[in-house]
C-alpha cells in the first residue's frame, strides 16, 4: 500500500472548515412574505409550517422579524380583497403589495422585493388576460401574452411608486422583462432592478404555494406559458431574451430538482443567479421531519449548501429565517 493523496486528512474538525468551497451566509438569503387584505389576524399557512399571511398592518412587523434573525431581502406576495377577470387589483395604488410596500420600505431597513404577477389578482387564477372562450374550458386558448404585458409594465410601475427596491417577474410571459424596464424607465425608475423569474418551470413543487397565495389556476394548468420540466437547452434560450430585455438577475425555480439549470447559468451567464427553493421543496422537508425520518435543521442547510454549490448567490427560500438563525 503506498499512496500519498489521502483526502480524509482534510476532513478533520479545525481544518475542515477552512477547505470548506461554499458557504451560505444570511446576506445570500430573501425571505418570501405573504401579505393578506383579506384578514385582520395573522393566519397560519398549514401547508407550509411556520409561515403565515400577515394583514397590511403586520407587514412592518413580520418584516422585523425576519430581520432580527440576519436576513435583510423579503419577497412579498400579496392577496387581494377582491379578485376580477383582468387582476386590476393588482396595479391599484392602494393594492395590498403597494400599501406593505410603503410601510415596510419607510419604517424598515429590509430590501423590498415584490413579485409581479396576476395569478393572485385574477380570478380565474392564471397569470394574465385569458383568451375568450379560454374559460369555457377550451383547452386551446390561453393567457394573451402582449395584453398581459402592458398589465405587467403597470404593476412593476406601480410597486416601485410605492417603494420597491426591485420587482421580479414570474409570469412567464414572453417580452414580460423588457415591458417592465421601458415602464420603469419610462416612469422615473430606471435604478429598480428587475429579477426575472427567468427559468420557471411548470411545477408540481408549487402546490403548497397556491393555497399560501390563493394562487391555483380555477381550470386548466399552467402548461401553456410555464416552462416543460423536461428542457434544458430551452432554459438558456428564454434566460438569453431575457437578458436581451435588461434583466440584472436570473432567477431558476424551482431549485433543487433543477441543480442542473442553476449550473448551466451560472456558467453561460456572468449576471446574478438566484434559485427559488419552493414551497413544495420546503414542505416535503417539514413533513418528513414531522415524521421523524429527518432533521429539519440539518436537511434544510444542506440543501441551501447544495443550491449554492451548483452556482447560485441568491436563495430565495421559506427557510431564510430557520437557516439565518442557525448560522
Ligand atoms: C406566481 C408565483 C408562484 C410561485 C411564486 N410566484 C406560483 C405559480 O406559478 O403557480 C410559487 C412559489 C412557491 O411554490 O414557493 N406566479
Amino acid at each position: 500500500m503506498n499512496f500519498t493523496d489521502r483526502p480524509r486528512r482534510l476532513r478533520r474538525d479545525g481544518i475542515r472548515e477552512m477547505v470548506s468551497e461554499t458557504d451560505v451566509q444570511a446576506s445570500d438569503l430573501i425571505a418570501p412574505v405573504f401579505v393578506d387584505a383579506t384578514t385582520d389576524v395573522r393566519r397560519p399557512i398549514e401547508t407550509m409550517p411556520g409561515h403565515e399571511r400577515v394583514p397590511v398592518e403586520e407587514a412592518v412587523a413580520r418584516v422585523e422579524e425576519v430581520l432580527e434573525t440576519g436576513v435583510e431581502a423579503v419577497m412579498l406576495f400579496g392577496i387581494p380583497e377582491s379578485k376580477d377577470e383582468r387582476g386590476t387589483r393588482a396595479w391599484a395604488d392602494d393594492g395590498v403589495v403597494q400599501e406593505a410596500t410603503r410601510r415596510v420600505t419607510s419604517e424598515t431597513d429590509a430590501y423590498v422585493i415584490t413579485d409581479v404577477c396576476l395569478c393572485e389578482y385574477t380570478s380565474h387564477g392564471h397569470c394574465g388576460v385569458l383568451e375568450d372562450g379560454a374559460s369555457e374550458g377550451d383547452v386551446r386558448l390561453t393567457v394573451r401574452n402582449d395584453e398581459t404585458l402592458d398589465l405587467l409594465g403597470k404593476i412593476a410601475t406601480s410597486h416601485a411608486e410605492a417603494g420597491a427596491d426591485m420587482v421580479a417577474p414570474s409570469g412567464m410571459m414572453d417580452g414580460m422583462v423588457g415591458a417592465i424596464r421601458e415602464s420603469l424607465d419610462g416612469a422615473g425608475y430606471p435604478d429598480v432592478p428587475v429579477m426575472s423569474y427567468a427559468a420557471k418551470y411548470e411545477s408540481a413543487f408549487y402546490g403548497p404555494f397556491r393555497d399560501a397565495a390563493d394562487g391555483a389556476p380555477a381550470f386548466g394548468d399552467r402548461r401553456h406559458y410555464q416552462m416543460d420540466p423536461a428542457n434544458r437547452r430551452e432554459a438558456l434560450r428564454e434566460v438569453r431574451l431575457d437578458v436581451e430585455q435588461g434583466a440584472d438577475v436570473l432567477m431558476v425555480k424551482p431549485a433543487l430538482p433543477y441543480l442542473d439549470i442553476v449550473r448551466d447559468l451560472r456558467e453561460e451567464f456572468d449576471h446574478p443567479v438566484a434559485a427559488y427553493n419552493v414551497s413544495g421543496e420546503y414542505a416535503m422537508l417539514h413533513a418528513a421531519s414531522e415524521k421523524g425520518w429527518l432533521d429539519l435543521e440539518e436537511v434544510a442547510l444542506e440543501s441551501l449548501v447544495s443550491i449554492k454549490r451548483a452556482g447560485a448567490d441568491l436563495i430565495l427560500t421559506y427557510f431564510a429565517e430557520d437557516v439565518a438563525e442557525e448560522l
